[in-house]
């Protein structure tokens, strides 16, 4: 599947976090820039007339007047929830037990499991997105299946099976011993096996035992090399239920502190609701808060509320997802711009710099990958995205008077949805094309 080719249009890549719209060394962008790709990795990135002799080509994909950027990175999705997305509930645990909780059974068929996979994959690179960290079902023939789909189109993707022996329907649980068992077969099955990885995958302390807590601990602690992912602090019937379920701990977050499933390889989802002490625990650990703008606003979940957090902690660690199916758009372009509603709702700002540094360069630092994706720099897998500013006639419309790349990106998130992806490139290979869709 690896490939070589050549690829012209507008670069931009993020080095860092810009500080803000004046920081243009926090960023590469390139007018005319070229990207050559060998053996499935950036071979070389800069300047169209820059171009050395031994990768020019007249045979290349012409993408002006577009704009290039690093594949979209989703830190937080649900592969069997693609057919959960807008049901009709007003809270989380009433969505999850009237919608999410059965559909979820039907990933119990590995049929249904495979022929889900391709699509969920496909409606990721339809949306720009090469990368995802994923949740199972509970059944681990659904992460075989995801997995796989994910292999035979060298993606990147992380995922695992939740574990959850509490609160759920007799077909969705496991047990403690079988959802031990099975995450430490999908680990010796499939981690680091092309481009994909396992994650430990409790999915919150809601529907687990203190002994399937205990499981999970040991799974974090015997691979520490694994993403842990779980869902902390979305809601408020969630924190109340969750406190009579652990009655010895001082938070939500001391709960997965208590088993050991805090560090620097864990996202939190959601994390809306916490106090100063958890919040400082975040930092300390180096975990992550994984802010899912349009799963908290339908959902009523509440506001994430990211200088809270930092004026606990500075260097508090976040990324940003969609938390498809409670989240309504698999488009992180749309993702970005309810983002910015929610932190512009209580008053704070995220410049589009910002947001794009988030959904590339940002969220890989978030899964400790940013040595592998979200730069378009030589060294770097070959995952990008080719992004049209005027792809809808409203924003053309506008586009007419945009004059700087960050009006360009605002328009984009703000505005943008699949339609402004003309392109998806994985590991080099156009494996998207909105002209052939
Ligand atoms: N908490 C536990 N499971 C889920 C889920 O599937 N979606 C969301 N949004 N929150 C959860
Ligand atoms: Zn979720």
């Amino acid at each position: 599947m690896s490939a070589t080719g050549l690829f012209r249009g507008r670069l931009l890549w993020f080095d860092r976090e810009p500080e803000g719209a004046e920081d243009t060394a926090a960023f590469h962008y390139v007018e005319d820039g070229a990207i050559a790709v060998a053996d499935g990795r950036i071979a070389w990135s800069g300047d169209w007339s820059d171009l050395p002799e031994a990768f020019r080509s007249d045979d290349y994909s012409d993408y002006r007047p577009h704009l290039i950027v690093p594949g979209f990175i989703d830190c937080h999705i649900h592969f069997p929830q693609g057919q959960v997305v807008a049901s009709y509930a007003g809270s989380l645990l009433e969505w999850l037990n009237t919608y999410t909780f059965v559909e979820e059974q039907k990933y119990g068929d590995p049929t249904h499991a495979q022929s889900m996979a391709g699509r969920f994959l496909d409606m990721l690179l339809a949306h720009g997105t090469t990368t995802a960290v994923a949740y199972g079902s509970v059944h681990k023939g659904s992460v075989d299946a995801l997995l796989g789909a994910a292999v035979a189109r060298d993606m990147r993707m992380i995922a695992g099976k939740v574990m959850m022996d509490l609160n759920a329907p007799e077909p969705l649980t496991d047990t403690p011993q079988s959802g031990y068992d099975d995450t430490k077969a999908l680990i010796s099955e499939w981690h680091g096996k092309a481009r994909v990885e396992v994650a430990v995958t409790p999915r919150f302390a809601l529907t687990s035992t203190e002994a399937q807590m205990e499981m999970s601990g040991a799974l974090a602690r015997e691979h520490p090399d694994c993403i842990v992912q779980t869902h902390l602090s979305e809601n408020h019937r969630e924190i109340a239920t969750v406190a009579e379920l652990f009655p010895w701990s001082k938070d939500y977050t001391d709960i997965y502190d208590h088993y050991g499933l805090m560090g620097p390889k864990t996202l939190f989802g959601h994390c809306i609701h916490q106090g100063p002490r958890e919040i400082a625990r975040m930092s300390e650990s180096g975990s992550v808060a994984v802010f899912c703008p349009t799963s908290n606003l339908f959902l009523g979940s509440g506001l994430f509320d990211l200088d809270k957090m930092r004026s606990v902690s500075p260097h508090v660690r976040h990324a940003v997802a969609t938390d498809i199916g409670g989240g309504t758009n698999w488009s992180m372009l749309r993702t970005l711009d309810e983002g910015y509603k929610v932190l512009n709702l209580q008053g704070q700002r995220y410049h589009p710099l910002r947001s794009f540094y988030q959904a590339t360069l940002g969220n890989a630092q978030a899964i400790g990958m940013e040595t592998s994706i979200g730069k378009l720099k030589a060294g770097y897998e070959a995952d990008f995205v080719v992004l049209d500013v005027a792809s809808n006639p409203g924003m053309a419309l506008r586009a007419e008077t945009v004059s700087t790349l960050s009006e360009e990106l605002f328009l984009m998130q703000t505005m943008g949805d699949d339609r402004a992806v003309a392109a998806t490139i994985v590991s080099g290979v156009t494996a998207h094309r909105r002209d052939k869709a």
